[in-house]
């Protein structure tokens, strides 16, 4: 698995668990080294998620989506894989904007909810989606979806390789195709990096944490 991007941890996080988010922000600076997630609030990688991953699909998926854009009409039709990449992209640069609403609008602020709760030992209300399996249930596959259609992107574009035949007269890629491809394959290692850091960090944890709070005494789902 790829590592997530580095963030950095206070001198105190051994006892993560107990720092608050804006502790976490102000400690950042003070030490090197990856955070150790597992010590530290659910809240504060939800929220290097928004900061970092969230914020690269915002800037990149419109970016990415006029660049392709621009290649598929100038290079379509002597290279029509262009034409494929062009409506995958749009297709799960569509799909993804709404992943990402619902992920910041529903469960990571039900996340936070359930650990300040739990932190400050009041009661959980159960949320309008019954479990929190539910809703991770359907990312999950939302990501699934994901990560076919980023296979299929670098299939299309031959492993992110300009074709040869778009090469300058000196042999180094077109530099169109070079921008292209690099801004592709730097999104799809970033988006890899994201769906790790929420299907083997977060979820797990969330599915955990509600437990705890809950006493296994879980509502059926809706
Ligand atoms: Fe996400
Ligand atoms: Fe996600």
């Amino acid at each position: 698995m790829l590592p997530l991007s580095p963030l950095r941890t206070g001198p105190d996080g051994a006892s993560g668990r107990f720092l608050t988010r804006k502790n976490l922000t102000m400690n950042q600076n003070l030490t090197e080294g990856p955070p150790d997630w597992d010590s530290l609030p659910l809240a504060a990688l939800t929220d290097h998620i928004v900061e970092t991953h969230h914020a690269f699909c915002r800037r990149e998926l419109p970016r990415l989506d006029a660049m392709l854009k621009t290649a598929a009409d100038q290079h379509g039709r002597r290279y029509p894989a262009l034409r494929h990449i062009y409506a995958l992209f749009t297709k799960m640069s569509r799909d993804l904007y709404m992943h990402l609403l619902k992920e910041e609008e529903t469960l990571f602020p039900y996340i936070s909810q359930v650990e300040e709760n739990l932190r400050q030992n009041l009661p959980v209300g159960w949320p309008r989606f019954g479990t929190v399996e539910n809703p991770i249930r359907l990312l999950v596959e939302d990501h699934d979806h994901t990560g076919n259609e980023l296979n299929a992107i670098r299939r299309l574009s031959n492993n992110f390789t300009p074709p040869s035949s778009a090469a300058e007269s000196d042999g180094s890629a077109d530099p169109d195709f070079a921008t292209l491809f690099d801004a592709l394959q730097a999104f799809e290692r970033d988006m890899r990096e994201h769906i790790h850091a929420e299907n083997d960090l977060l979820f797990p944890r969330a599915i955990a944490l509600e437990e705890a709070a809950c006493g296994g005494k879980k509502p059926s789902a809706p």
